[in-house]
């Protein structure tokens, strides 16, 4: 069977990001409050060396994976063995015990190193696409524990939805809320990225000297959710990372203070930043949001989204080798 497969799958912002002390592996113990939006990536896999009809060039390597990215960002993101798409093609191929290399096809919506878990979420699309081509046969709980070792993001963008994360992000529980609420958020994009690592480390700067906690899930953002209160949760939005992000990238004080004026229900810098999003009353509200944002010129640009989303989900399966 030769089949091309096609995996959209979520970013990520977080609504609780707590960050304890610095682990001796170097990471951070968390707990988050991870929610899919449905700004997506496409991830495509064809088995390489056959003619998908697609065009071919230098994705005709048949002896290697190849991966070609095109959309939002696409010129900053490896086109090579450092992408994590490969990785993940890679570490599925070995658990798995299968033969044989893959072309993969990333088409970008998720802005690149911007707090969004872009790059993990091409990974566990990349995933569940070879999951599907290949059949594995690999259990949720073996796929998810692939992901965590490709980054502390990748599982949740497998399950998608609300969930806490905990230890690095990658022992998730899925969070049950108000299963009617849906979320109208305003993404606001920032000029240039900010590297994960160093906002952590900035972080513990800041830190230096005074006693960590254990990070604790926010009773209030729980209760937020449960009853699907978007006036709540906007009250609730918290995040451990913004301070070292604002300290790496000023300039979103003021794409902060823009949504805070111009009427959102919350503001926060997503993740690592530098995205920063705002939680709006409804659609409209959304909409005129993001239009005013743009005209107030405090980001690259504005966009809206709603959560929650679904996790990594084929979307199609063509058989390559057909010939009309
Ligand atoms: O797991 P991932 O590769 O996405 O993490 C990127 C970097 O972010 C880590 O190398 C670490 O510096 C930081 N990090 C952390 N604590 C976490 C998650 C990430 O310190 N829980």
């Amino acid at each position: 069977m030769n089949q091309s497969v096609t995996v959209r799958v979520p970013a990520k912002i977080n609504l609780q990001l707590a960050v304890g002390p610095l682990r001796p592996d170097g990471y951070h113990d968390l707990v988050t409050v991870f929610h899919a939006v449905d700004l997506c990536d496409e991830v495509t896999v064809t088995p390489a060396g056959k003619d998908s009809g697609q065009g071919a060039g230098k994705d005709s390597d048949s002896d290697a994976d190849s991966v070609a990215v095109s959309g939002e960002g696409a010129a900053e993101v490896p086109a090579d063995g450092d992408n994590l798409a490969v990785r993940a093609v890679r570490a599925l191929r070995a658990k798995a015990g299968i033969a044989g290399n893959v072309r993969i096809r990333i088409t970008k919506r998720i802005p690149v190193a911007a707090g969004m878990a872009g790059g993990s979420a091409d990974a566990a699309g990349a995933l569940v696409a070879c999951d599907e081509l290949w059949g594995t046969g690999l259990s949720a709980a073996e796929l998810s524990a692939l992901a965590a070792q490709l980054g502390s993001d990748v599982p949740f963008a497998l399950l998608g939805g609300t969930a806490v994360g905990r230890g690095r992000g990658e022992q998730l529980s899925p969070l049950a809320g108000d299963s009617a609420a849906m979320y109208h958020w305003v993404l606001a994009y920032a000029e240039g990225g900010l590297s994960t690592p160093l906002v952590y480390k900035t972080l513990d700067q800041l830190r230096d000297g005074h006693d960590v906690p254990a990070p604790e899930l926010s009773d209030e953002l729980v209760e937020a959710l449960r009853a699907g209160d978007p006036f709540r949760l906007g009250r609730a939005l918290g995040n451990d990372l913004q301070a070292p992000a604002l300290s790496l990238f000023p300039a979103l004080n003021e794409t902060l203070a823009a949504g805070r004026a111009l009427g959102s229900l919350g503001a926060l810098v997503s993740g690592s930043g530098p995205t920063c999003f705002f939680l709006a009353r409804d659609a409209e509200h959304a909409a005129s949001l993001a239009a005013r944002m743009r005209e107030a010129g405090a980001c690259r640009s504005a966009t809206v989204a709603t959560g929650p989303a679904a996790g990594a989900s084929v979307i199609t399966t063509e058989d390559a080798t057909r010939h009309g």
